[in-house]
Parts: C-alpha cells; sequence; structure tokens
C-alpha cells in the first residue's frame, strides 16, 4: 500500500461526498449498502452517486464486497489515505506531495510540502501491515475482530503519536514539531539529519552516549519511557557547536565547519509504543531502550562506559525526588484515553508489532535497512475485505465536518515529479 496522489486530482467533489459517506457508513457497517451511501453522501439524485461509487472502485479507493445479504462497498486504504490528505490539503497544512523517504513496518514516511515552499513530513500508519503478511494466526484472530481493524487502529496510533510529540515539544524534548493529525496520519516537521543507524563515524561517542542516557532519564522523569528507542529512531543533527560559534558567520556551510566544532544533537521520533513509568512492564521497557544504546555503541564506535546504569531504580529515584510534568497524565487528558492505550496496547501485542527491536536482534552489522514490501499491498487488501473496517462510533466520529469539507474540489493539490514511486 502506497500513497499513489496522482489521481486526487481528477476526483470531482461528488466523489468526496460519496467517499467520505462510505467511511461515514463504515461506522456501523462492515459492508456498506449504495443506497446507505447514496444517504450519506447527502447526494440527490441516484446517476451521480452511481457514477462516483464506479469512478472510486475503479482506483481502488472504495472495494466492492459481495455480502450474503447484500452488495455493498467498503473503505480501502487508498480510499482513507485520500480523505486524510483532503482534510490536511483543506486545513492548508499540506500543499504538495513529494517523495517516499522510507517505509518503515508500520508506516509510509513522505515528503510533503506547505504552499510557502517548506518540507514537512507526513507519516501514515499502517498498523497491522506486516503482521497480516507473515503471521497466519493473526490474519484469523483480526478476521473475527472487526472493531480491532486495523484502520482503526492505524488512526489510534496517529492520534497518540502526534499527542505525545505535542507534550514532548512543548516541554522542551527533541522532537520534531507536531503540526497536524488527521484520521490515521499526522504532519510533522522535517529535520534534515540521518537516523544514527546510517551515521560511522562519531567524534565523540561518548559525548553522544551520555546524551542519550540523559534523554532516557529526562524523559522518565516527565513519566514516560520511549520503548523503542534506538538507532532507527534517533535522528542526528549536526549543529555548529556553540562554544565555536564565533569562529564562523550564519552563513557558513556545515562542510566547511571543523569536524571538532561540529555538535550532535539527537532528535527522538517515533512515539506509538509510548509507556507510563508506571506502565506493569515499565522496568523491561526502560531496560531495553537503556541497553539498546550501549549494544549499539559497543557494535558500531567500539565505545563502552565505564559508567553503568541508568538503571530504573536510579530513574524512578529521579522521577519521585525531582519530577517534572506528568505527561503521561496530560497525554491522557488531552483525550488519547487510557481505554484507547490499551486497545492500542493489545492489538500491538497481538499482532506482534514490536518497533525496530524484532529485526535489530540478528541484523549485525549490515547497513542497509532494507525492508520487506513488495507484495504486500494485495495481502493487506484482500484480509481487509474480510475482518471489516472501523465500525465503531468514534471511528469516524471526527469526520462529520470532513464530510463537508471533502466536497470541495481538491484543485490545489499538485504531485510532484517522481511522487508515488
Ligand atoms: N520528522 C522527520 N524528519 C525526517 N525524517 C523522518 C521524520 N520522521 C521519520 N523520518 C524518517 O523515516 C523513518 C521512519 O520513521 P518512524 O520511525 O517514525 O516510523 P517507523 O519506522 O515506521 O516506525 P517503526 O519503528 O514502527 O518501524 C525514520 O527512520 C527517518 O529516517
Ligand atoms: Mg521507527
Amino acid at each position: 500500500m502506497k500513497l499513489d496522489p496522482k489521481a486526487i486530482r481528477y476526483l470531482t467533489s461528488e466523489d468526496f461526498r460519496v467517499l467520505a459517506g462510505v467511511e461515514a457508513g463504515s461506522r456501523n457497517h462492515e459492508v456498506v449498502p449504495t443506497p446507505l451511501i447514496s444517504q450519506l453522501s447527502g447526494l440527490r439524485g441516484g446517476s451521480g452517486v452511481h457514477r462516483s461509487i464506479s469512478n472510486l472502485a475503479k482506483i481502488n479507493l472504495i472495494a466492492k464486497v459481495k455480502n450474503a445479504k447484500y452488495d455493498g462497498y467498503r473503505l480501502t486504504y487508498g480510499g482513507l489515505d485520500y480523505l486524510a490528505m483532503n482534510a490536511h490539503q483543506k486545513q492548508k497544512v499540506v500543499y504538495s506531495v513529494g517523495n517516499q523517504v522510507g517505509v518503515g513496518k508500520e508506516s509510509d514516511i513522505i515528503v510533503v510540502a506547505h504552499s510557502s515552499g517548506e518540507q514537512r513530513i507526513l507519516k501514515i500508519h499502517r498498523l497491522g501491515r506486516i503482521s497480516f503478511r507473515t503471521v497466519k494466526t493473526n490474519r484469523d484472530y483480526l478476521r473475527h475482530r472487526s472493531t480491532g481493524s486495523w484502520m482503526y487502529m492505524s488512526r489510534l496510533a496517529a492520534m497518540k503519536e502526534f499527542a505525545f510529540m505535542k507534550a514532548l515539544r512543548e516541554n522542551g524534548f527533541s522532537v520534531p514539531e507536531p503540526i497536524a493529525q488527521n484520521r490515521h496520519t499526522i504532519v510533522m516537521s522535517l529535520i534534515d539529519a540521518f537516523p544514527l543507524r546510517q551515521i560511522s563515524k562519531v567524534p565523540n561517542p561518548q559525548g553522544l552516549y551520555s546524551e542519550l542516557m540523559d534523554m532516557i532519564l529526562e524523559l522518565a522523569r516527565f513519566g514516560l519511557i520511549h520503548g523503542d528507542f534506538n538507532e532507527f529512531n534517533l535522528l542526528i543533527k549536526e549543529e555548529v557547536d556553540p562554544e565555536a560559534r564565533e569562529k564562523y558567520t550564519p552563513q557558513t556551510k556545515l562542510d566547511d565547519v571543523a569536524d571538532a566544532d561540529i555538535r550532535l544533537v539527537p532528535v527522538l521520533i517515533d512515539f506509538p509504543q509510548m509507556v507510563s513509568i508506571d506502565h506493569m512492564n515499565a522496568e523491561m521497557y526502560f531496560d531495553r531502550d537503556v541497553n539498546c544504546v550501549k549494544r549499539y555503541f559497543q557494535r558500531k564506535f567500539h565505545f563502552v562506559s565505564d559508567v553503568p546504569g541508568p538503571t530504573f531504580a536510579q530513574a524512578k529515584k529521579n522521577f519521585l525526588k525531582n519530577p517534572g510534568k506528568r505527561l503521561d497524565v496530560e497525554v491522557e487528558a488531552s483525550g488519547f484515553s487510557k481505554k484507547m492505550a490499551r486497545e492500542l496496547e493489545k492489538y500491538m501485542q497481538e499482532v506482534g508489532v514490536d518497533g525496530d527491536a524484532g529485526e535489530r536482534e540478528d541484523d549485525e552489522e549490515g547497513d542497509e535497512e532494507e525492508e520487506e514490501t513488495d507484495g504486500e499491498e494485495e495481502d493487506e487488501e484482500e484480509s481487509g475485505s474480510e475482518s471489516g473496517e472501523p465500525s465503531e462510533d468514534h471511528v469516524s466520529g471526527q469526520n462529520d465536518q470532513d464530510v463537508d469539507e471533502s466536497s470541495r474540489r481538491l484543485e490545489g493539490l499538485q504531485v510532484s515529479e517522481g511522487s508515488g514511486q
């Protein structure tokens, strides 16, 4: 499943109303019957609705499903992508869509641009895509759980990630700026940096190591454990060391700055799996994060710290003695409820979502970060038709407004060369 924005320009306002109608119908129907689509789209006159349905089905934004009782349609991932893109475009968050820069196990990462030309990152959550492909038991499990559909879960993951990124950003943590969230997608600032994984040489491993351990401890002081703190989820920015700044002008290019005057600034990303320091497995997650950094620094930079730990006991002590704001509590208050957190966590465990951790274990020196992506679309779509789309009220609850918003044509959405590759 890839975002292919090309067809978005050719959709009419009616097509979008019908698409939003299918989405709204999916709240309580696994297969949305045609008359209901017609009614929910708010369009009078059947022929227009039928024309739109056939347009949307042709470009796979909805899929026809034959049910025992009646025929109807379901929304595909592509349809959900278009609805989210449409909303981002209406809210002037995204103007154009560029290249896909990453295919994570659970997401697609795409560079987009604002009308000012500023580049941003669109992260589309695709929870369960790997699991669907590889684990048959999961598929069977999901087939019998319509409310556990990956569309709903992907949306929860996006909501959770956005809420945490916002709370972290507002409290001074080095994370991207969260800009918007819609359905299963978020838009954030683009960090012009490489993941630690791709950095072959660090001038001062000790310094970076301490900074990362401090970050883990600081998160704990604010009540949080990242849970997937590793070389893929740390982007390393290069900046002129503040102490050496007077040697250079603001125009100096980084290439012209002496190595000794460059400071590495880690930026943390990827938050759907974050847990509270009160989580029953907090210690395990904390130790895993710490050990990940230790192991990586040893393997890659041959650096072993003389200082043991930090341990969870130290982190907890620190947290009790000198607590920061409880961000775990703040996020809950912001709308990502305990119930949602539990649902998402249960799903992630059951379909085997474990961040990058699973991949890492036997992945010794290879520097390639190949993710397997080929051929997964069909599988996903295929299982989708059977597991059903979100059917709880809150699945599409926020979208009433979007039905209207979607009804205007996406005239402004440009598609740059090479998109959808
Ligand atoms: N804001 C950003 N700026 C620049 N690059 C980013 C940004 N967000 C993500 N990326 C790039 O995309 C990659 C994947 O992003 P992310 O870790 O958020 O998703 P993911 O890998 O799918 O999650 P998972 O860890 O579950 O596989 C990152 O390693 C990074 O290279
Ligand atoms: Mg990641």
